[in-house]
């Protein structure tokens, strides 16, 4: 009864498990700044940013015709004030990916006087939710645990759902 679930299953099963497991803590989202109307004038950035959550490691990503326009990482004054003193960063790519490393409010402007044509935007990044490692101090971990305890569930599920597919073709 065991034939079918041969060691070439085993090991695809392995393979797989190990698979999701190695990938599902650095699948990122890339959000494309304007969606498909991209890094131009005249888009209310606020709007667009309103409408997705970043967490850490994810990208933003500017697509624009290159030579036109740019991206500088600012801090607020820069933000709210269209000027590149504080300038962290620029790019001109035309297509650039810039990675959200940090849990903060980053700041981008275009850099050649379009920021004040709202070319701008400013996005919060939240920390991953994450094990109970992090910050034990202020968090009573008790509702914590309980967002831990569903991924872990859904992981188990399905490794013991394939398991029970590989070994029922065994009974038929
Ligand atoms: C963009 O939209 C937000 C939210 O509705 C609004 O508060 C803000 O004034 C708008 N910005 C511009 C430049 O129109
Ligand atoms: C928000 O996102 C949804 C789904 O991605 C989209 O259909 C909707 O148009 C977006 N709204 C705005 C204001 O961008
Ligand atoms: C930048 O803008 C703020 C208001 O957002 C203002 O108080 C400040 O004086 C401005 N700074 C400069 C250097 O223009
Ligand atoms: C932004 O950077 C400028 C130049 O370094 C500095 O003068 C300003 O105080 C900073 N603003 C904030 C909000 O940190
Ligand atoms: C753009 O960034 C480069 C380094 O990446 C720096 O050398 C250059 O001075 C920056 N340009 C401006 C205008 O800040
Ligand atoms: C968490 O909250 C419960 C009651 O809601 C309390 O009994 C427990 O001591 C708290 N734990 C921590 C670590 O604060």
């Amino acid at each position: 009864m065991w034939k079918s679930c041969n060691s070439t299953h085993l090991i695809l099963f392995l393979l797989f498990i190990s698979a999701l497991a190695v990938l599902s803590p650095i699948l990122a989202t890339d959000h494309i700044v304007g969606a498909n109307r991209g890094w131009n004038p005249s888009i209310n950035y606020t709007l667009w940013a309103n409408n997705q959550t970043f967490y850490v490691g994810d990208l933003i990503s500017f697509r624009y015709p290159k030579n036109q326009y740019n991206v500088f990482e600012v801090n607020q004054t820069g933000y709210d004030n269209c000027t590149l003193d504080s300038a962290v960063g620029n790019w001109s790519s035309g297509k650039d990916f810039i990675p959200l490393n940090q849990a903060k409010r980053y700041y981008f402007i275009c850099g050649n006087g379009q920021c004040y044509n709202g070319m701008k935007v400013s996005v919060v990044v939240h920390p991953l939710p994450s094990p109970p490692k992090a910050a034990p101090s202020a968090h009573n971990s008790s509702s914590d645990s309980a967002v831990l305890v569903v991924p872990q569930q859904g992981f188990w599920a399905l490794a013991v759902s394939l398991a029970m597919l590989c070994f029922g073709f065994g009974w038929v």
